[in-house]
């Protein structure tokens, strides 16, 4: 039996477009697979610790092989039990919306949570920086506008290079993505984006 954790970044819920195409993908990877655990990681629902001077001081102190102080040492028995659940999983889901060009920010302090060595990360002068997070991955984003290659927008996104640059360095480089936008469009055409990303996320939840 496999777990996969999705984790979900967007407050919207029922009206969500990611949420709503995840949910297909989910329907049709639960058809398939009846007995994997899904573990739901609601990013607005979960109270993440403030990734403060404690937490990064334990995160160089682990970094640097030296001994923690008391309140580090807390800090980063938290940042452990955020991390197992993370690495512990098998497989992965993220239904990640454009905010301001990039992702939402409880996404981004989930990241800086993490992503942290010893967990997602090591670090050797031989060979560079290794990640240590294996399994699939699928992604949904969505956007109100079209970031596409010949939209004149492609700069703007910070959504997607960013994510994906840091799924490879934690090791997560089997990654498979939908994209439902633009979602800022008059309502015919976003149904018809919906329609199409619901499609691909079935096919993609019954073969993941
Ligand atoms: C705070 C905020 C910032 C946003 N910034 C952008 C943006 O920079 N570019 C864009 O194309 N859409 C932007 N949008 C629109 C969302 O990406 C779009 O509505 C998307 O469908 C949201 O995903 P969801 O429906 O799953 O919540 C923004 C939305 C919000 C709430």
């Amino acid at each position: 039996m496999a777990t996969l954790l999705y984790i979900e970044a967007s407050p919207r819920k029922q009206r969500s477009h990611s949420i709503t195409v995840a949910n297909a993908f989910l329907d049709a990877y639960r058809s398939r697979h009846p007995n994997d655990q899904i573990d739901l990681l609601d990013l607005w629902s979960e109270t993440l610790p403030a990734f403060d001077g404690d937490m990064i001081n334990a995160k160089y102190a682990v970094m640097h092989g030296e001994d923690p102080s008391p309140e580090e040492q807390t800090a980063w028995a938290q940042v452990g039990t955020i991390c197992k659940r993370f690495t512990e999983a098998d497989k992965y889901l993220f239904s990640v919306p454009m905010w301001n060009f990039s992702i939402p920010y409880v996404l981004k302090h989930y990241i800086d949570v993490i992503t942290q060595p010893g967990y997602s990360w090591s670090f050797d002068p031989e060979v560079g920086y290794s990640g240590l997070v294996t399994g699939p991955v699928a992604t949904i984003y969505s956007s109100g506008g079209a970031y596409h290659e010949g939209s004149g927008a492609e700069a703007f996104d910070q959504q997607k290079p960013y994510f994906e640059g840091w799924l490879g360095f934690v090791g997560l480089s089997i990654v498979s993505q939908i994209t439902v936008g633009p979602t800022l469009s008059p309502p015919d055409e976003v149904d018809k984006v919906l329609e199409n990303a619901i499609e691909d996320a079935k096919n993609l939840g019954s073969t993941f």
